[in-house]
């Protein structure tokens, strides 16, 4: 009897072991697409990508402002809401030349209405407006981050 039990137990042992060795399954390779995600067909006219500072105040106190600047804030007013809230440029943290280079790539995001001659009105603009407001802006993300 004891035999039988040994022999049963060598039995089982023996089954076992396959499972502590899994055999290899040769790897199979997806075609290569080089899709990481699905193809968006989103169009860029509009910008669905949210950005903290959108919900903030959507106006700007322009009394004080140098009469030379009051045609670039109104282009500005008018033209840089179309894809997001006016709030995103006027609570960004952008300075001085940055807004060259930035107005001009809002340019070329298709739909822009910005014409090459409102560009510079609305970026001499948002330069002196950014001086301005710099200690206002900067409470405004303090509150924003809860620091
Ligand atoms: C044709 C659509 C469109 C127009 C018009 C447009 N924008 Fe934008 N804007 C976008 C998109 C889309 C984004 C999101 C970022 C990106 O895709 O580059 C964005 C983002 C921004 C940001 C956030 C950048 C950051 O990193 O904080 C600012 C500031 C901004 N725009 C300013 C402006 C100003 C100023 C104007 C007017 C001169 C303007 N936008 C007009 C489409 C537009």
């Amino acid at each position: 009897m004891k035999r039988i039990v040994q022999i049963a137990m060598a039995v089982i042992l023996l089954n076992l072991l396959p499972a502590c060795a899994p055999e290899k399954k040769p790897e199979t390779k997806m075609p290569e697409t080089g899709l990481t995600e699905t193809p968006t067909t989103e169009s860029r006219t509009t910008s669905k990508k949210k950005f903290p500072q959108d919900k903030g105040p959507t106006k700007i106190n322009m009394s004080g402002y140098p009469e030379q600047y009051k045609e670039g804030h109104e282009l500005f007013m008018g033209k840089c809401k179309k894809c997001h809230t006016i709030a995103r440029p006027i609570w960004s943290k952008f300075q001085g030349e940055q807004w060259d280079a930035y107005t001009r790539k809002m340019m070329r995001k298709p739909g822009c209405p910005v014409t090459p001659e409102d560009q510079p009105k609305i970026s001499e603009f948002l330069k002196y407006d950014h001086k301005v407001r710099e200690k206002e802006i900067g409470e405004f993300w303090k509150k924003l981050e809860g620091k």
